[in-house]
């Protein structure tokens, strides 16, 4: 993020990158030019909000309007003050924000140490100050000193180069999202709209190989050569008053389902079973279906391409983004990409490397997403902001817009009659009160529950069928919100290694979806001291009102396996919000 205003620099900077914590939060900092023509960096390993107080409490040479900010997600090099940005050059002149990775830091790194430059840092982006350096002595422009950097660059980056000493402020990007937008209020840079949403009416997205200055008239270079800006995009009314310096965003978000999923359902309700919503998508027909996505939008995922092999009899696949590439897409395979931020970096990966033609179809929660500006046809989720860094109200919003989305690809198709559509639109509208009860019946039932596993260092999570996605969801938001080894399987497979695992007092969460060989399954558990908590129908631990007919399987069971994960992270101290080592958009591959 930077900004180019007549004042205030630290305060926007501070404002934007709390909008921007989500990409990571081990370390922020800000470099802010001074009046005497110095800059003053201030870095942390805390919250962006402490670099609120350590520009406040700055007793140097009053701050200026220009500087650059940023909020890092480590990954060359640990969680320290010295690797966090903006990193300087030799001589203290340049300071530069980067998102992305540098794949050939190494080698120029090497190259850098040879010629004398010494590093502070054990990070990538320390090499693009270095090499600014060089070429700002040979060519006294900064433009072009950015300009012949990148060329050097192999990898992917978003950068921001500030020359303390000319005030000059250059940017560049490559495979990482970058904007720039000006208004009365100054020139913004940020790496997501969001950031400065609030303050600029429009934007101008940097694409691949754009280098910018940031001066009044914008000199945008593309591949070298001087091209003009490209049209600006509409800034979307921001979303702010929302405080995301706050706790309990997770939780509130737990408490939003009913409320955004009879959301979605009142956008859609009345477009699936006639067919309007997968026809106003203008994509052709196909006969298999390709979901590519990560973490919790994969097992949305999951969700619909099951419900369309069951509903439609036709193939389906899903693949990890980060494996996507090498995949095979058969003729007539529609792609969807389902993403909650439209940022994560495998899923844009993954797409780039899709067959020329090939149909994609994007499911995001932004609309003003990277994802959703590179795909031609996008679907976006009514879900709202979603703060908290593991994913719950936008996965019902994904999984309900699936299969919204999957219903009416039928029924447009012929695949399905409008009658049995219409059935399953009025099950699925019954989805926010079961939600709802989900959640009521979760409260009562886990208070004894965490008193029972809290001390567990490992859970296993089974499911049959329908409910395996949603057993691997569980295990995915115990993982990352407690910290505790959480493995989940389908049933059956249980058996096949894993039961291995299974010691006195082990628990093992089963969401039951009344699958009769569930039985079996939870005998062979229990025979073992496992401790069974079983999820779903009448006479479980937590009971949760399943519909048989649900296109979506037992998808109300994901409530309590969320508010498991959050009462139980809680009960052990840890912030729910912000869990460690995580983002809530990974933005490098
Ligand atoms: C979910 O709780 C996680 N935070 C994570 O798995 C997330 O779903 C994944 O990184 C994908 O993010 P996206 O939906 O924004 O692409």
């Amino acid at each position: 993020m930077a900004c180019r205003t007549t004042a205030g620099a630290a305060d926007y900077l501070v404002a934007g990158l709390t909008m921007l914590e989500y990409r990571g939060y081990d370390s922020a900092g800000l470099a802010v030019s001074a009046a005497d023509g110095s800059t003053a960096v201030f870095r942390t390993t805390q919250r962006v909000n402490a670099l609120h107080d350590l520009a406040k409490a700055w007793g140097g040479p009053s701050l200026g309007g220009i500087g650059i900010g940023h909020t890092r997600w480590a990954t060359h090099g640990g969680v320290r003050v010295a690797n966090a940005h903006p990193h300087q050059d030799c001589l203290r002149r340049l300071s530069v924000v980067h998102n992305g990775i540098i794949d050939n830091a190494p080698h120029l790194r090497a190259e850098l140490q040879q010629l004398g430059h010494v590093f502070q840092s054990d990070v990538d982006s320390e090499v693009i100050c270095h090499l600014v350096e060089d070429a700002l002595a040979t060519t006294g422009d900064l433009l072009e000193a950015v300009n012949r950097t990148v060329q050097q660059l192999t990898g992917s980056w978003a950068i921001v180069v500030l020359d303390g000493e000319t005030r000059r402020m250059v940017a560049a990007a490559h495979r990482s999202p970058l904007l720039v937008a000006h208004s009365d209020r100054g020139m913004f840079l940020a790496s997501d709209v969001s950031a400065i949403a609030d303050w600029v009416d429009e934007f101008h997205i940097l694409d691949d190989g754009d280098v910018v200055e940031v001066s009044d008239d914008l000199v945008w270079l593309r591949d070298g050569v001087a091209v003009d800006a490209p049209d600006p995009i509409a800034s979307p009314t921001q979303t702010s008053g929302r405080r995301l310096d706050a706790g309990d965003h997770m939780a509130s978000e737990i408490d939003e389902q009913p409320e955004a999923a009879a959301r979605v359902l009142n956008d859609i309700g009345s477009l699936i079973a006639n067919g309007a919503l997968w026809r106003g998508l203008g994509l052709p027909r196909f006969d298999r279906l390709r979901v590519v996505a990560c973490g919790t939008s994969l097992h949305a995922g999951q969700v619909i391409g099951a419900g369309l092999s069951k509903l439609g009899g036709l193939a389906h696949s899903v693949v990890v983004a980060s494996e996507a590439a090498g995949s095979v897409v058969e003729p007539g395979t529609l792609t969807l990409a389902i993403s909650q931020s439209g940022e994560t970096a495998d899923v844009l990966r993954a797409i780039e490397e899709s067959p020329p033609g090939a149909p994609v179809l994007a499911l995001v929660n932004n609309a003003h997403s990277t994802l959703a500006r590179k795909v031609g046809s996008v679907l976006v989720c009514p879900a709202g902001p979603e703060v908290g860094v593991a994913a719950t109200k936008t996965f019902v919003c994904q999984v309900l817009m699936g299969a919204g989305l999957v219903i009416s690809a039928l029924v447009a198709s012929g695949r399905m009659s409008q009658t049995t559509a219409r059935a399953l639109v009025d099950d699925l509208a019954q989805t926010p009160e079961r939600l709802a009860a989900a959640a009521d019946s979760a409260r009562l039932a886990l208070p004894g529950v965490i008193q029972d596993v809290r001390s567990a260092n490992g859970f296993i999570f089974l499911g049959r069928g329908a409910a395996v996605p949603y057993a691997a969801e569980g295990a995915l938001k115990l993982k990352e919100l407690t910290y505790r080894w959480a493995e989940a399987y389908p049933a059956g497979e249980l058996k096949h290694g894993p039961l291995a695992l299974v010691e006195d007092g082990t628990p093992v969460v089963v969401v039951d979806d009344a699958d009769p060989r569930l039985v079996g399954n939870i005998a062979e558990v229990s025979a073992r001291g496992g401790r069974i908590l079983t999820i779903g129908q009448p006479g479980s631990r937590i009971e949760v009102p399943l519909s048989k007919h649900s296109p979506c399987g037992p998808l109300e069971a994901v409530v309590p396996l969320q508010l498991l994960a959050l009462n139980l992270a809680a009960d052990l101290g840890f912030d729910v919000d912000k869990p460690r080592n995580l983002a809530k958009s990974v933005t490098v591959d």
